[in-house]
């Protein structure tokens, strides 16, 4: 039998990521290309080695994207490499590829000194091979019945508004299970990469004050909630913003990922409904975690993940 030569490794150049873009873009096909240009080649948050290819003969034919993040557990910060873009071009598969470089991929994340793994998937089963297990989550289907334009409510404007935002975000976020510790740079890729409806970045700006934001995205049918945070305990801000997404898009439905502790927020305020959610998945990696994180992560409904964050 012809043996093939096969190599893995990080990008080395900015022709190999349009490749990858490539690859991806033909192994989804439900997927848009734009969806992929976005992640691998406007995320600054990584560089060209964290995208990980396999190579026959000089083809890339398989990848896989290591996104480096830092994770809120209860005011811990820990350090997550999320994983995306696990692709092989169809005419390659069930020939090993993917999971040869997957298992490369996780020794680089080790060696980096990452805690744990993160990624999102509908064959979770593949996965389980690999150390990783099913986190749940449920979606919630919220109907705002009536659009409301609150005055108070505008355009989220980047020059003006983005310290306070920033500011909102660590308050609201922090004491969190598995929200993204975000920095400057975070905010700024992430603007570049989230895919949001930036009509739809919302503020809650009163004599002055902001006290609270909303990021979303327009589905066909509904509202996609990309995610939300307020101050102290301002929950009528994030009904009033929800009332004005609705008067602005003519649109009922939103759909947002909600935990069990984020209930109260919506709860007598809006009709909703909850779904299962079974597409998450952890992959402890640092032996040294501790016991108490590792629960916290897992347990049902607990994991904070804005689709903001989504890689
Ligand atoms: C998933 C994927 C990356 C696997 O690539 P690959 O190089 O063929 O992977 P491997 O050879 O290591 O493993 C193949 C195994 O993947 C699993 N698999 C692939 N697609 C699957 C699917 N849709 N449902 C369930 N299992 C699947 C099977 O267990 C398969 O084993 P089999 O060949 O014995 O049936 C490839 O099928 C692909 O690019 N799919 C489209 C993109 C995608 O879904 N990516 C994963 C997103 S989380």
């Amino acid at each position: 039998m012809k043996s093939v030569l096969i190599e893995i490794r990080g990008c080395n150049s900015k022709e190999e990521l349009i490749e990858v873009v490539s690859l991806c873009d033909s192994a989804f096909p439900k997927t848009r290309r734009e969806y992929f240009e976005r992640h691998v080649l406007k995320d600054n948050t990584l560089n060209k080695k964290d995208t990980r290819i396999l190579l026959i003969e000089g083809k890339i034919v398989s990848s896989v994207q290591v996104f480096p993040r830092t994770i809120y557990v209860q005011k811990e910060k820990i350090q997550m490499a999320g994983i995306g873009n696990v692709a092989t071009l169809p005419s390659q598969r069930g020939k090993g590829y993917a999971g040869l470089l997957i298992k490369d991929s996780l020794g680089y994340i080790i060696k980096k000194g990452y805690a744990l793994s993160m990624l999102t998937t509908s064959i979770n089963s593949y996965y389980e091979q690999f150390g990783f297990q099913t986190v749940l989550r449920t979606i919630a289907v919220i109907n705002c019945s009536e659009g409301k334009d609150h005055k108070e409510i505008i355009k989220f404007n980047k020059n003006n508004d983005i310290k306070d935002i920033i500011s909102i975000y660590n308050g609201f976020n922090s004491g969190k299970i598995g929200t993204i510790a975000r920095d400057k740079q975070y905010w700024l890729s992430q603007f570049e990469f989230c895919g949001e409806d930036e009509d739809l970045f919302l503020v809650f700006k009163t004599e002055g004050e902001i006290l609270g934001f909303i990021r979303a995205q327009r589905k066909v049918n509904y509202i996609s909630i990309l995610e939300y945070a307020f101050k102290d305990n301002h929950t009528f801000v994030l009904t009033k913003l929800i009332e004005k997404l609705s008067f602005l898009t003519g649109i009922n439905e939103f759909r947002l990922f909600l935990t069990k502790g984020e209930e109260k927020n919506i709860i007598n305020r809006f009709s909703f409904s909850l779904t299962e959610e079974k597409d998450f998945m952890i992959c402890f990696l640092d032996a040294k975690l501790s016991t108490k994180i590792k629960k916290a992560l897992v347990k049902d409904r607990n994991l904070n993940f804005w689709r903001s964050d989504f890689f």
